[in-house]
């Protein structure tokens, strides 16, 4: 056999990481207790030597090669996780699909309405309607899924005989009677019970319910008892929402379930529903630190209703979808990393029957589409229970669905030869895909981007390549074909592969700007992202050095002047001498230009004199609150024969600024540098859409009023852009100015914004873009950004706005600044969520 085995994985990653199997592995208290894990514990033969799951089949040769997983209970299972979906009446006994897909994906099951009090007695304490209950939770338990029962005492959906009008105890015997009732009723099926569900307001106190109103806090502990003497097994849980990273809320939840715990109540677990908007979803990290600590606390975690939002994002629906996909993906990643956390369950499955189109407009926020297809955020669950690491915060999210062939090939086909994903082998993960019995050197993997990719858009296209052979060579290969043209192949990168390790190809996809008629990536492919289309203004006011080293310094102390013995474009470039450390170089202030939070590309060209090479690295320096960290954007090799360019995307810290520098360093001690040709420009496609309804006042001032009382009135004497800008007049105090209220729009969390301004008249002034924040009855006014205004030109205000977690009543973003009586304009607002 020669050179028939090419095997792909996951691209993007510079580590292996181990089998799965010996990734997390819960602790033999909550494994013995998992339905899943029983089956799976005595094969497992984890020796702990790293390659659990390959059985030493690396060579090929196994009769009975371990393939990719089949579904996602077997992925979770794997995993030593459930799996899960919350279950409706309708669709399960209406229609097939619906059925057939939740049997053969998932294995815990959570009635979605119909253990909720109110279904089951729905008109008065002497009826009681079982009958979809029993529906859904026969057809679970038929079918080997495991079951949580929800919600026991919950302030929503109760019968209409709970009222105030109860008496402490008669209120209190009902509760019991319910409790009693429901839980005895299925104690054989369901494992467990989530008591009590979102008792904790958003403003992090005590739920006001007719429970709390009529018997007090002790109804939590009361309903808690009163199910463990119901079932003394069934795990029994508090369930909530918002309660996903630490925050006030998550504070007031953990002191409640430490005090339940303290006091003896038989509390087994806390359910993180996790209703999630794609644009403000949490990193895994901070999941991680949240969970962790209510384990630590001895109690089970679970995601108990997750679902992704992504309606508000930017961008085409392919976008949207990848980005919903890393957003799954760091869920089960969190929970992944989180020992006691037991199971991940989706507040449905397909998109045909979501609980969010109602409440909160069309979405897409599951892991099946309408048709019950598996849609990229269900690779994102799959890729999280193989311990496929998650993107880092900021990273362009993937088009390729199915990336990793952690369930096998869908939507690759081979060029010749035969496809399948084999678990003998995998770069991250579980699996690879592979192509034996090669005929030709042009087969492989082939992967249609038609439907993703954007015409006229470049991406950056990776992919993790080994072959059978001691050494071969593997290309990265682009077909194109615009409608009524002929086929383009372009090859991306080509490396030499081996049978020792993986070897990553990566390279630039130009996508033309046409309808395509196809594009297939040829080979090793896997990750495709888009670069970023739309990149702000370049940061770097004087990039070039054609006239001084305005804006610029030397970073550590050397000298840095204008030089004309080189240059990249124009005459003249920057130029460091005296440098007397490695990390010395030309440096710009990008404090008050790049928002925290907000992803950037920069790019540098650089050169040495003299003699030799050395690195030439583009370095990011933050200060947050006045410590500082340094992370390396790009480097690059620089010679002194020709300009190099260093370039590279980062992401500033989501902190409080104090310092922000970008500079470039690396070669010794003694080399003298040249640089050219700056540019740092933001990744406008990272952001949110605009929150502003009515940006650029082109039909007139709806959505915007006189802050503190001026004039407002749309004018086309001056415009940013369009035709329109919006004229402030009659300020009788420096404080006013145009404002809008972004009170119904805005969630908490960090916000590019910017704005341009204009003075009406000969002077120069300052104006300023304030936030005004009400929370608790008290206002609090923060500088989003400044800059100074002229009547020559219109400037730019940017900065960061941040709407604090504070449930605000009133939430106005304003520009004010420049003494009474002079008049500006405002055009071009704009306030977008910065992609945590
Ligand atoms: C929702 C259901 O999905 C809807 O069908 C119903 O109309 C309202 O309730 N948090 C919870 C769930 O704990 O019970 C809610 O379920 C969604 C929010």
């Amino acid at each position: 056999m020669r050179f028939d085995h090419v095997g792909i994985g996951l691209a993007a990653w510079i580590s292996v990481q181990g089998q799965l199997g010996c990734a997390a592995r819960p602790s033999d208290e909550l494994a013995t207790e998992t339905r899943a894990v029983d089956e799976e514990a005595d094969d497992d033969g984890n020796d702990g030597d790293g390659d659990c799951e390959d059985g030493g089949c690396d060579d090929g040769d196994c009769e009975d090669e371990p393939g990719a997983v089949e579904s996602l209970a077997d992925a979770a299972e794997r995993a030593h996780r459930l799996v899960g979906a919350a279950v409706a009446f309708g669709p399960l006994t209406t229609e097939p699909t619906y059925r057939e897909v939740l049997e053969r994906e998932l294995d815990y099951i959570t009635p979605e309405n119909a253990t909720k009090w109110g279904s089951l007695q729905p008109e008065d304490p002497q009826h009681w309607s079982f009958e979809e209950a029993d529906t859904i939770i026969d057809a679970a338990d038929g079918a080997g899924q495991a079951i949580k029962g929800h919600a026991l005492v919950w302030h929503n959906q109760l019968p209409p005989f709970v009222t105030d009008d109860l008496t402490p105890e008669q209120l209190t015997q009902t509760m019991h009677r319910h409790i009693r009732k429901v839980v005895r009723r299925y104690r054989k099926q369901i494992r467990a019970w989530d008591v009590v569900n979102e008792a904790v307001a958003d403003d992090a106190t005590l739920r006001d319910t007719v429970f709390l109103r009529k018997l007090g806090p002790g109804y939590l502990a009361d309903a808690f008892r009163e199910a463990h003497r119901a079932d003394r097994k069934a795990v029994l849980y508090y369930n909530d929402y918002s309660i996903d990273v630490i925050n006030p809320k998550s504070d007031a939840v953990y002191a409640l379930v430490q005090s339940l715990l303290e006091a003896g109540v038989p509390i087994g677990g806390v359910g993180f529903q996790m209703h999630l908007e794609a644009q403000n979803a949490p990193t895994t990290e901070a999941m991680v630190a949240n969970l962790s600590r209510f384990a630590a606390l001895g109690l089970r975690v679970n995601i108990s209703e997750l679902d992704v939002r992504v309606r508000l994002l930017s961008g085409d629906m392919a976008t949207k979808l990848a980005v919903q996909k890393q957003v799954y993906h760091r869920v089960v990643a969190a929970c992944m990393q989180v020992e006691r956390c037991e199971s991940v369950t989706a507040w449905g499955f397909t998109d045909l029957h979501s609980w969010i189109d109602s409440f909160f407009g069309a979405d897409d926020p599951l892991e099946f589409d309408e048709q019950y297809r598996r849609k990229p955020a269900y690779h994102g669950m799959v890729d999280g229970f193989l311990g496929v690491p998650p993107d880092a915060a900021g990273t362009a999210p993937n088009l390729v669905a199915n990336s990793t062939f952690e369930i096998g090939t869908d939507g690759w086909v081979a060029s010749g030869g035969t496809l399948d994903a084999t678990g003998t082998i995998a770069h991250t993960g579980a699996s690879s895909a592979r192509v034996s019995a090669r005929t030709a050197g042009s087969q492989g993997p082939v992967h249609d981007l038609r439907a993703v990719v954007q015409p006229g858009r470049g991406h950056d296209v990776s992919a993790w390549a080994r072959v059978s052979a001691p050494a071969e060579t593997v290309r990265l290969v682009a077909k194109t074909r615009c409608e009524g043209g002929s086929d383009l192949s372009t090859t991306l990168d080509s490396e030499v592969a081996t049978d020792a390790a993986w070897v990553e190809l990566s390279g630039e996809l130009a996508v033309p700007a046409c309808t395509l008629a196809g594009v297939t990536l040829y080979v090793d492919d896997v990750a495709v992202r888009p670069q970023p289309g739309d990149l702000g203004p370049n940061l770097i006011a004087n990039p070039d050095f054609e006239t001084g080293t305005a804006g610029w310094f030397g970073f550590g102390g050397p000298t840095l002047t204008a030089s004309t013995a080189q240059a990249h474009g124009g005459l003249q470039s920057g130029f460091v001498t005296n440098r007397t450390a490695t990390f010395q170089g030309p440096a710009h202030d990008l404090l008050g230009l790049a928002v925290a939070g907000g992803t950037y590309q920069a790019s540098a060209w650089a050169r040495l004199d003299g003699a030799g090479s050395g690195p030439a690295t583009l370095t990011l320096k933050a200060s947050c609150s006045g410590a500082d960290q340094f992370g390396q954007i790009a480097s690059v090799t620089a010679t002194s024969t020709e300009w190099t360019e260093v370039a590279g995307r980062f992401t500033v810290p989501s902190c409080t600024l104090t310092g922000l520098t970008i500079y470039l360093e690396g070669p010794p001690a003694g080399v003298n540098q040249y640089i050219d040709d700056v540019s740092v420009r933001q990744d406008l496609s990272m952001l949110g859409s605009n929150l502003v309804a009515n940006p650029g006042f082109e039909s007139g001032t709806t959505g915007w009023f006189g802050f503190g009382g001026p004039t407002l009135t749309a004018t086309a004497a001056q415009a940013h852009t369009g035709a329109q800008s919006v004229l402030v007049t009659n300020r009788t105090a420096t404080f006013q100015g145009p404002a809008t209220s972004l009170l119904s729009v805005a969630t908490p969390g960090a916000h590019a914004a910017s704005g341009w301004v204009r003075l009406a008249s000969a002077t120069a002034a300052q104006v300023r873009m304030t936030l005004k924040t009400t929370c608790g009855g008290v206002d609090q006014f923060a500088t989003v950004g400044a800059a100074n205004a002229t009547d020559a030109g219109w400037t730019q205000i940017t900065g960061t706005l941040t709407v604090a977690d504070c449930a605000p009543t009133d939430l106005v973003v304003y520009f004010e600044g420049p003494a009474a009586g002079i008049d500006f304009y405002l055009d071009d607002v704009a306030v977008q969520k910065l992609a945590p």
